[in-house]
């Protein structure tokens, strides 16, 4: 059965925007994405839960949106600001929900950098724990969540300038080894008559990989690229290149935020014009009649 119309709602971001008084921003990103049959039936899935369960659900409640009928979390990665709100949020709804993500989500994640130290940038719970609470579902490939909505998988890393993150580390037999954080993917969603919108978190696989994996999947090049993009520390160059090959692949719109950085936004909003827009907690994007 297609689906009518998509709400994807930013139920927290960096940024708390202005339209609503009260609403929190928080480094890290939860969305909730709402799909509407032409039978009437909703289905809600979750992407991501943001660093903190308190913020999410502090948020939710001010924009009226209830979680506890979520039908589904999907994971990007496993960075704690996109995962730190998993056991809160899994208690929260306190029934066994199904989770999907990539098998490495649940690795350590370790970032080093000349500056910077953190043994814990990897998900705040144990296997052991998840299991308790919902039905994980560990993938590797493609996997629908919903009708109209398919969580992406690993994501095939084509292009030369979108380069593995360097700063990425893991513990593997004993070992402190690099990691591509091969976890990193998004969810596709995709209206009849309307077109294809792609969500992601941080886009460490690319977001140019991303777009191009998600067409692969779904048969057609999603018009709308929604999330975070981590272009925050590239270069005007690699920015140029994944702007560019955006536009030649077809995406039209670019609403975005939380690691996308400031640089990469105002370069995007120049090039997208009306199709550009910052994201914030609260913010919606329709796909399909209003
Ligand atoms: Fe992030
Ligand atoms: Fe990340």
């Amino acid at each position: 059965m297609s689906c009518a119309r998509a709400e994807v709602i930013i139920l927290v971001d960096d940024y708390a925007g202005y339209n609503i008084r009260g609403l929190l921003g928080q480094h890290g990103l939860a969305v909730l994405i709402k799909v509407l049959e032409k039978s009437g039936r909703t289905y809600k899935v979750l992407f991501d839960v943001g660093q903190d369960g308190s913020v999410l659900v502090h948020n939710s409640k001010l924009l009226g949106i209830d979680l506890h009928d979520v039908d589904v979390i999907a994971l990007s990665h496993r960075h704690y600001d996109h995962t730190g709100g998993i056991v809160d949020m899994l208690k929260n709804i306190g029934r066994r929900v199904p989770v999907v993500a990539h098998p490495d989500v649940l690795k350590p994640g370790i970032v080093i950098t000349e500056s910077r130290v953190d043994f814990s940038a990897g998900i705040p719970c144990s296997e052991g724990e998840l299991r308790g609470l919902s039905n994980l579902v560990l993938a590797r490939t493609p996997i629908q969540l919903a009708p109209s909505v398919w969580w992406l998988g690993e994501v095939p890393r084509k292009t030369s300038y979108e380069r593995e993150p360097d700063w990425s580390y893991t513990v593997s037999e004993g070992k402190l080894v690099r990691d591509p954080l091969k976890d990193d993917t998004g969810v596709v969603i995709s209206i009849e008559g309307y077109g294809a919108a792609v969500v992601v978190g941080c886009s460490h696989s690319g977001i140019v990989n991303i777009v191009e994996h998600a067409s692969e999947v779904i048969g057609e090049v999603p018009k709308a690229v929604i999330g975070g993009l981590h272009l925050i520390s590239a270069s005007e160059d690699v920015i140029k290149k994944t702007i560019s090959d955006l536009r030649r692949l077809g995406v039209e719109e670019v609403h975005v935020g939380h690691c996308t950085g400031l640089k990469a936004e105002a370069m995007m909003a120049s090039e997208f014009g009306d199709g550009f827009a910052k994201i914030y907690s609260g913010y919606k994007v329709v796909i399909g009649t209003e």
